[in-house]
């Protein structure tokens, strides 16, 4: 059974709490907290502020994904408004090591995530200094892109990494995940789920996550 982790992105930001609410009432696990820079992907989204909110009125796993350049510079600002899980890209990171290191120190589980072109083999050195890879299934920026096909091999490769080194790492998977592929992302090696358009468009959000659970 995956983790699921609602994709906040595709909340209703006039009725914020009425979705908090949704999710904290669902069997999801983890919020799914997306922090864009308008300069590592052509999108801005939200910031400390939301998520401070966020973290007063759950209980829940709170699953940060910078999306920005020099993540460094505000790790323990993520920690102090309440992150659990702070994930980084690979490709924002010249020092990837001293990063995860870092995001460690603050006593936050350290997730990398990959770009679609970046092969999981990049990971091979720090795999097991890893909580969680994030394997994206867009090209980060935007909720609602189609799932690119691809990810299924990258899973399978990144899941034979993980046991090859006898790591413990949750692979996570986010972008365009559905229904209509979350029994096959299992089936490959997959642990979480993020779902964003999928659940917050569909008419019954926290069954819809159930159904998700259930892959
Ligand atoms: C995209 C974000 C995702 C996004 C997923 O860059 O990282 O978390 O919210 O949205 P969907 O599920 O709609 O693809
Ligand atoms: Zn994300």
């Amino acid at each position: 059974m995956p983790l699921v982790a609602p994709s906040i992105l595709a909340a209703d930001f006039g009725n914020l709490s009425k979705d908090i609410d949704m999710v904290n009432q669902s069997q999801a696990e983890w919020f799914h907290l997306d922090v864009m820079d308008g300069v590592f992907v052509p999108n801005i989204s939200y910031g400390m502020p939301i998520i401070e909110k966020i973290n007063s009125l759950t209980d829940k796993v709170l699953d940060v994904h910078l999306m920005i350049v020099d993540p460094d510079r505000y790790i323990s600002a993520f920690k102090q408004v309440g992150a659990d899980i702070l994930t980084v890209h690979y490709e924002a990171c010249t020092h990837l090591h001293r990063t995860i290191q870092a995001i460690k120190a603050e006593g936050m589980k350290a997730g990398v995530a990959l770009n679609p072109h970046t092969p999981v083999a990049v990971l091979e050195d720090v795999i097991k200094d890893l909580d969680l890879v994030l394997i994206m299934s867009v090209n980060p920026g935007f909720g609602g892109q189609k799932f690119i096909e691809n990810t299924y091999d990258k899973v399978r490769k990144l899941k034979q990494m993980i046991m090859a080194a006898n790591a413990q790492v949750i692979i996570e998977i986010d972008g365009g995940v559905s229904i209509d592929n979350a029994a096959q992302l299992v089936e490959a090696g997959a642990d979480a789920l993020v779902a964003g358009s999928a659940v917050f468009n569909a008419s019954n959000p926290s069954d819809y996550i159930a159904q998700l659970q259930k892959a």
